[in-house]
């Protein structure tokens, strides 16, 4: 794995996992809490506790997430500052010995297959360049457990960031940190890969939306999609996201 520099200098998220209200704060992604309330009892009764690995796990929202709901979890991210900060969270947490940090950079970083039964991207694939995503997302399908989640969060172009239409032509406000982004994907793009055989997965939910941020900067608009898969053949307790028909309660 190539070890990057902690100058912050080099990290465009120095200051913003810098501060005390950190950005995008604690609240794990929606559809992976979903996911981890409805399925997560099952973690906690392996015999070892299942892997997860989160890619580019910022200051680690989804990181504590899944530590909460009983995986072994890897954080990567080229950010040493969001590392520290996952650290210092998982300390006050009584999470550390489910965490383990890595500095490197997603297309650097050699992923086993068939190893994790949990691979989170929250807005990475789209950090990286447009030929550099498809092996990234390779990786990721490949590392897949047959028991295995997989979730992907990436901006569109309908993000007012974007360059392209419709986000171009967008009058609502900008991320702060939208100069970080550089791939913003085409509409059906980020589910045509999950939807390719080669992936070997099964769609739980897709989505593409316009959301609001409040958790950094001043408040601003994102075009995202979201994708929650599952291995073929695996088929966990999952009822929607709001749960649509969930089991009824027992005694
Ligand atoms: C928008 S933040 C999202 C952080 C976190 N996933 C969350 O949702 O709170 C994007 C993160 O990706 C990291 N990142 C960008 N390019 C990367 C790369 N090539 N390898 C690893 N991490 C990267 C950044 O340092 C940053 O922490």
């Amino acid at each position: 794995m190539n070890r990057v520099t902690d100058d912050p200098s080099n990290d465009f998220f120095f200051e913003a996992y810098d501060r005390e209200n950190i950005a995008y704060g604690m609240q794990p992604s929606p559809e992976l809490a979903a996911y981890l309330s409805q399925t997560g009892a099952k973690a906690s009764t392996y015999t070892q506790r299942p892997k997860a690995i989160d890619l580019g796990a910022g200051a680690g929202r989804d990181t504590l997430a899944l530590a909460a709901a009983g995986y072994d979890v890897t954080s990567v991210d080229v950010s040493e500052r969001g590392l520290d900060r996952i650290r210092e969270r998982a300390e006050r947490a009584d999470l550390s010995e489910r965490i383990q940090t890595v500095v490197c950079d997603v297309r650097e970083l050699s992923m086993e297959a068939n190893v994790y039964s949990a691979v989170i991207a929250t807005t990475v694939l789209d950090h990286i360049p447009e030929s550099d995503a498809p092996a990234v997302w390779n990786k990721m399908s490949a590392s897949l457990t047959d028991h295995g989640m997989l979730y992907a969060q990436v901006h569109t172009t309908e993000d007012p960031g974007s360059n392209q239409s419709p986000g171009k032509e967008s009058d609502q406000p900008v991320s702060e940190t939208a100069g970080a982004v550089i791939n913003y994907f085409r509409p059906n793009q980020l589910v045509g890969w999950a939807c390719d055989p080669k992936s070997k997965l099964r769609v739980l939910r897709y989505e593409e939306r316009l959301e609001w941020d409040t958790t950094h900067g001043a408040p601003h608009q994102h075009g995202k999609a979201v994708l929650l898969a599952v291995r073929q053949g695996f088929h966990p307790e999952w009822f929607g996201q709001p749960a649509a028909f969930p089991r009824p309660e027992q005694d």
